[in-house]
């Protein structure tokens, strides 16, 4: 496709989405959300590929929304378009998204980040939500998805105070799962998705949903569900073939259904 804030390849099973506005430190317009969310998509519904990578930049992963195109709107236009809300449709992919966060995660940054399923920072990322500095708060999902990843406690500090933590503090508090040298931080990315990418599709997407149910019922009705995937997985020629795999002591040969 012929998009301008991204760039978007495939490598093997795994689909990488970079940002690139480097001017605006890959601050997050409209156009970039329509454009993340196409491509995105589109890999979604590739059978080819198993995992998305998400990239920034060495500076910034992505410094925020863009201020400049928010700072003149106001509350009719904003309620229209319903702001923001086109990224939902990120979350609501099924295909399992690793992001490497390098530099600034500000704002709209650290919640794109939260977006992703698996996050790896580099040394050098800092995370934030200073909304609060700008008269406004978080808009894309932070006061929610901060709050269930870190906790009240952490989630408070940080959107009341808008400062911003380092990579180390992100994964004392549970916000990332590695934090690596910056020189590796993408290479980290692709090959945990390229992992996770040689899996069967199906069972690491149920496996995704089954953990993004935690967030979303009762423990019951969270472990319920657990319970009639992992029954249902005995229908799949993957299950068949992964436990067949073990018990001869071959890898297995995924048919992706
Ligand atoms: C638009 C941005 C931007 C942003 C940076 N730029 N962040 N443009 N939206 N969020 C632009 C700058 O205007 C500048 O362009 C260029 O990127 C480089 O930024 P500098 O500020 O010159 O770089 P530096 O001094 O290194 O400072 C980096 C920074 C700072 C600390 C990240 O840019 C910064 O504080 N940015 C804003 C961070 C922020 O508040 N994010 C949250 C946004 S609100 P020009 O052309 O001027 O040189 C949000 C929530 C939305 O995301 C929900 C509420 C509605």
């Amino acid at each position: 496709g012929a998009f301008e804030t991204i760039l978007v390849s495939t490598a093997g099973r795994v689909g990488t989405i970079q940002l690139d506005r480097p001017k605006a430190l890959n601050a997050l317009n409209a156009q970039t959300m329509d454009e993340v969310v196409s491509a995105a998509q589109k890999f979604d519904a590739d059978p080819n590929i198993g995992a998305i990578v998400l990239l920034g930049s060495e500076r910034a992963f992505a410094a925020g929304a863009d201020i400049k195109e928010m700072s003149q709107q106001d509350f009719a236009t904003m309620y229209a378009a319903d702001w923001f809300a086109g990224w939902d449709a990120l979350t609501r992919l099924r295909t399992p998204i690793v992001a490497s966060v390098r530099g600034f995660a500000l704002g709209g940054g650290c919640e794109l980040a939260m977006m992703a399923d698996v996050l790896i920072a580099s040394e050098t990322a800092t995370f934030g939500q200073p909304e609060i500095t700008l008269g406004v708060i978080p808009g894309m999902g932070g006061s929610q998805r901060l709050t269930r990843a870190v906790g009240k406690a952490k989630a408070m500090d940080l959107i009341l105070t808008g400062r911003r933590i380092d990579a180390d503090e992100a994964e004392r508090i549970g916000l990332v799962s590695r934090v690596v040298p910056d020189a590796d931080a993408d290479d980290t990315a692709r090959s945990v998705a390229a992992e996770i990418a040689a899996k069967s599709k199906p069972v690491a997407q149920m496996a995704k949903e089954a953990v993004n149910a935690a967030f979303e019922t009762t423990l019951h009705q969270g472990i319920q569900f657990e319970r009639r995937v992992f029954h249902a997985l005995f229908s799949t020629q993957d299950q068949t073939e992964g436990m067949d795999a073990f018990v001869s002591k071959r890898d297995p040969q995924w048919s992706h259904c």
